[in-house]
């Protein structure tokens, strides 16, 4: 891949930028800005260069049809403040339109030619073979972004030769990104835990190192008391945990017992016994955050099943479509 370092941007550049802007906003505002603080190097890098960055993404999944609430519009406060006013331009959510997630010709075309160059900085959406994401390169030079290259180089030090014992621990709600990786962790991963929505959906043989939630079912908001000792003490034999999912509805007060326990576990033995915690994805990320603790962990991706599938598979989509 090549760096956006070594891009030609000059005065009036024009540089579509892929960026991570899947941020949870509730009454038209922002309620945390983890992924947005982490593209900030890369358009100011930009900007220094003399080059406009086109900020584009997605947020939510509005399936094609308009949503005011997932309108990009919600960001131009932060990004005013962060970048400045005139200093970029940015696009209205790309899942408006249907194309986006089809890998369309016709589409990738059309983005193409609001731009230049191109950049990825969408770690987190990478695992999908979206337009914006895999179609737009071939249109455009193509280049990787700074906190993109961050992820690949600390992720790099979970699948090679990780501090064992390794725990990972799976939850959320994304069943079709996250089932079909439990078996390479399995294979990788001393134990992998998972939150009883995952329990309930696994229909195969039970591995000796996969450990189910004790109330699997798709009804269960939260993992019980029995399950929460159990990943406990598992946890507690580790010297690398990764983490993706929160365990319950995080969301709802009387839900997020599970996701709060195995949380604050996890940073004590981060602090304390020097364990190398990795936790990842949007929903744990505002789940930590709501519980005050984001910045506690030894590093937070902006992915969640992209982390895993990269760290299943040593590769994505998005990454491919750069090296092509
Ligand atoms: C995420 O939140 O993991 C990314 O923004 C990807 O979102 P998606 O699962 O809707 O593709």
């Amino acid at each position: 891949m090549q760096s956006l370092i070594d891009a030609p941007i000059k005065q009036g550049t024009k540089v579509f930028v892929r960026c991570d802007i899947d941020v949870p906003i509730e009454n038209n505002v922002i309620r945390e800005t983890y992924r947005l603080d982490n593209l900030l190097p890369t358009l100011k890098f930009i900007i220094e260069k003399g080059g406009i960055p086109l900020i584009a993404g997605h947020i939510g999944k509005p399936e094609g049809v308009f949503k005011e609430e997932l309108s990009t519009k919600h960001l131009i406060p932060y990004f005013n403040e962060k970048i400045g006013e005139s200093r970029y331009e940015i696009l209205e959510n790309l899942r408006f339109d249907s194309r986006e997630e089809q890998n369309d010709t016709n589409f990738a075309k059309e983005l193409a030619s609001k731009a230049d160059i191109y950049v990825n900085e969408s770690f987190a959406t990478s695992h999908r073979e979206h337009t914006s994401i895999v179609g737009i390169t071939r249109y455009l030079p193509s280049y990787v972004g700074f906190r993109f290259q961050k992820e690949i180089e600390t992720l790099n030090k979970v699948t090679t030769n990780p501090d064992k014992p390794l725990i990972v621990i799976i939850g959320g709600i994304k069943l079709e990104s996250k089932l079909p990786v439990i078996d390479k962790f399995i294979q990788k991963a001393d134990y992998v835990l998972l939150n009883s929505i995952l329990s309930a959906n696994w229909s195969k043989e039970i591995p000796q190192n996969l450990v189910l939630s004790d109330n699997s079912s798709v009804e269960s908001k939260d993992i019980d008391t029995k399950t929460i000792e159990k990943f406990k003490q598992i946890i507690n034999s580790a010297k690398t945990i990764l983490w993706a999912g929160p365990l319950g509805m995080y969301e709802k007060e009387e839900y997020i017992t599970g996701t709060k326990e195995i949380a604050n576990e996890t940073v004590k033995l981060t602090q304390e016994k020097g364990v190398f915690s990795v936790i990842g994805g949007g929903d744990t990320i505002a789940a930590v955050d709501k519980l005050g603790i984001l910045n506690k962990f030894s590093f937070v991706s902006t992915g969640g099943g992209a982390m895993l599938q990269y760290l299943a598979e040593d590769t994505l989509p998005g990454i491919k479509a750069l090296e092509s």
